[in-house]
């Protein structure tokens, strides 16, 4: 099985790259979804830009591909600086964050994506930036080691992470505002589709975009890549233009069914029913079961797996549920019917 190159990864893949950038919203106003978010956001920038301060520092949290790279572009944009894109596992040293921090301007924001994967050392640099503006610097070693402390310019920092839980609760606390970002509704990811098609100039009619939505995991970033795909068939196929036929057509030659499984979401849950008679078994066994990894299985399946209501984490392990054997054809007893 390629883990790898799944269509509906909704990983970040080279390939999203140029066309994640054209699409990507600049404004608030042109950000679909996520709602409550956007009204605080619009109040918070505005009373930051009214003070002339720098915005408090924001973590965003939430399944990949929901959009928290766009949003943090769309917060410095609104707030009229730069920003500074970089990951967590990117700033290796605790010298590479001092040299970040160090050329930012005043007001600018640092993203830092995957803020959970940043190691101790580094995080510690990062708490008397966040809290006082200030750089604590070692200068020599042992006993007559000192600190000197560089005022930085006041800056934003906004952390992204799949998993706020993996985040140390000092860091966590470090952070004024916390937004957990919510899967989108199918009508949402169709008017989000119906956008990239006018900058891509690709015809599609509105129950095509509905198509893709509704096969889309309640994710853009995945929308937008179905969307691209569709394109082709349409293209070889259909004169070009993405109807409910084509993209049906598209979308099942991709072996993506009309929730959006694909053929790794439908060895897990056969998993774990045909071998654990559908749970609860633990996460370690199902990942070992079929070859994936744990925390694979937990960040990019499980999400829209427990979202459309497949599968349930309980104290005792995952279970699949009732919808998921109908869905994959078993009967309760773990035997399947033909579908
Ligand atoms: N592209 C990706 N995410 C988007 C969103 N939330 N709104 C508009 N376009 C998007």
């Amino acid at each position: 099985m390629d883990f790898e190159n799944r269509i509906i990864t909704s990983d970040f893949t080279p390939e999203d790259n140029d066309i994640e950038n054209s699409l990507r919203p600049k404004t608030l106003d042109d950000y679909i979804g996520q709602d409550k978010i956007k009204e605080n956001l619009k109040i918070y920038i505005e009373a930051a830009r009214g003070r002339g301060e720098a915005l408090d520092h924001v973590l965003l949290y939430g399944p990949p591909g929901l959009g928290k790279t766009t949003l943090a572009g769309i917060i410095a944009n609104e707030m009229g600086v730069n920003i500074r894109v970089t990951s967590g596992p990117a700033i290796e040293k605790q010298g590479d964050l001092a040299a970040l921090l160090t050329n930012l301007q005043e007001g600018d924001v640092l993203f830092i994506d995957e803020i959970h994967r940043l190691n101790r050392q580094v995080e510690e640099v990062l708490y008397p930036a966040m809290e006082d503006g200030a750089l604590d610097i070692i200068i020599g070693k042992g006993p007559s080691a000192r600190s000197i402390r560089l005022d930085l310019p006041h800056f934003t920092l906004i952390g992204a992470t799949t998993r706020s839980g993996q985040l140390s609760a000092p860091l966590r606390d470090r952070f004024g505002v916390i937004f957990r970002l919510e899967m989108y509704s199918n009508e949402q990811l169709a008017t989000i589709v119906t956008r990239s098609a006018g900058i891509l100039e690709i015809p599609i009619d509105e129950k095509g975009a509905l198509e893709i939505a509704s096969r889309s995991r309640g994710t853009p970033r995945i929308a937008n890549r179905l969307l691209k795909r569709s394109r082709d068939f349409a293209q070889v196929k259909y004169d070009g233009v993405i109807s409910l036929e084509a993209a049906e057509d598209a979308l099942s030659k991709m072996e993506i069914d009309g929730l959006g499984l694909d053929n790794i979401d439908r060895v897990l849950l056969t998993a774990m029913i045909k071998n654990f008679n559908g749970g609860p078994v633990g996460l370690e066994t199902i990942a070992a079961s079929i070859g994936e990894e744990a925390v694979t299985i937990e960040d990019v399946y499980e999400p829209y797996l427990m979202q459309i209501g497949f599968l349930s984490r309980t104290p005792r392990g995952r279970c699949a549920t009732a919808l998921a054997y109908k869905h994959l054809g078993f009967e309760q007893d773990g035997q399947q019917t033909l579908i």
